[in-house]
């Protein structure tokens, strides 16, 4: 509940009942309990954590200043994230559905249809306030009750936090029965956001990660093409010693993102920027045992003893 300038909890099982448990930075909420998380309630109540993001710092130079063309050069709009999303949305209960986006304080590549659906109740909240976000909290203790979304969307987001397991089970918390989750993760993509990348997943480890879900789909996102095009722009990086001929390196050998289209996904599944899991909160939870079945690659499983 509000309370002058800030908010506080009004259950009367809740420790958070002062005045100033919850702040307010700028319009958003902090809806953090600080004494869980590794945010720390000096650094956000500052006008730093608007808009720029704490994690990522201010970013004073943004490829959002670029024409269009470059943007769509440089930056291909994701396809992968575009058909799941409408995939998603399809599958969504036909009056007016809550989607939650967690670390949404950028709308996502490929994802902007879920914005523009007029049918849909969107909240997002990270842990900055941006023009997309309703509230700031951490994923790792989502201020929603139990069973109060029909999807959440976690786009680039678990390699961030510091418990994936955990803030996966939160999704599952506040998803209702057979509420659907979305999520790309990265596999094998460089460091970013310096201090804050903690996790890479494999798609087994990621569908494991996803393991109280029902699977939908799941698959790469950048191939193997994409894959390398990064490493080369990182290795030119570590050579020169400077992010700026690693970028140029990367406009010359922008092609090699066009060889996805030649690698078979079960190769893919091997060697990808990243994978997506879309599923749906299930009753079973896939055992130890059966996500050995479960390997999607091109290699010839070991043959045991
Ligand atoms: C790579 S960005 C992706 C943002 C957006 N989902 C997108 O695809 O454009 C990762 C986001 O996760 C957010 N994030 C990191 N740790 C978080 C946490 N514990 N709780 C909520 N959001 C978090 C970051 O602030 C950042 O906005």
């Amino acid at each position: 509940m509000a309370s002058g300038p800030s908010f506080r909890c009004s259950s009367p099982s809740c420790l958070l009942q002062a005045n100033d448990s919850f702040p307010l930075v700028g319009r958003w909420p902090v809806l953090i309990d600080f004494e869980r998380s590794i945010l720390r309630r000096g650094n956000l109540v500052s006008s730093s954590a608007i808009e720029s993001g704490p994690l990522t710092g201010s970013r004073r130079w943004s490829i959002d200043r670029l024409p269009v063309w470059f943007r769509s050069w440089w930056k291909p709009v994701n396809r992968v994230a575009q058909r799941n999303v409408d995939q998603l949305r399809s599958l969504l209960p036909g009056s007016s559905p809550v989607v939650l986006v967690v670390g949404g304080g950028t709308i996502g590549n490929g994802v902007e249809a879920l914005y523009a659906d007029a049918r849909l109740r969107l909240i997002a909240f990270d842990v900055y306030g941006s023009p997309v976000t309703q509230f700031i909290a951490d994923a790792h203790q989502i201020p929603l009750a139990d069973a109060s979304v029909d999807a959440v969307v976690v786009q680039a987001v678990l390699e961030h936090v510091l418990e994936p397991g955990h803030v996966v089970e939160e999704i599952h918390r506040v998803l209702r029965e057979d509420g659907l989750a979305y999520a790309e993760t990265p596999f094998l993509q460089q460091v970013h956001a310096g201090p804050y990348d903690f996790n890479r997943y494999t798609s087994s480890g990621h569908r494991y990660l996803f393991r109280s879900f029902d699977e939908i789909a799941t698959g790469p996102v950048a191939g193997p093409g994409t894959q390398l095009l990064w490493s080369v722009d990182h290795l030119v990086r570590g050579l020169m010693r400077s992010e700026l001929p690693g970028k140029l390196a990367r406009a010359l050998f922008f092609w090699l993102r066009f060889l996805d289209r030649l690698v078979p996904t079960a190769f893919a599944m091997d060697n990808a920027g990243a994978y997506y899991f879309l599923g749906r909160r299930g009753a079973h939870e896939l055992t130890p045992g059966e996500i050995i079945d479960y390997y999607r690659g091109a290699q010839q499983p070991a043959r045991r003893g």
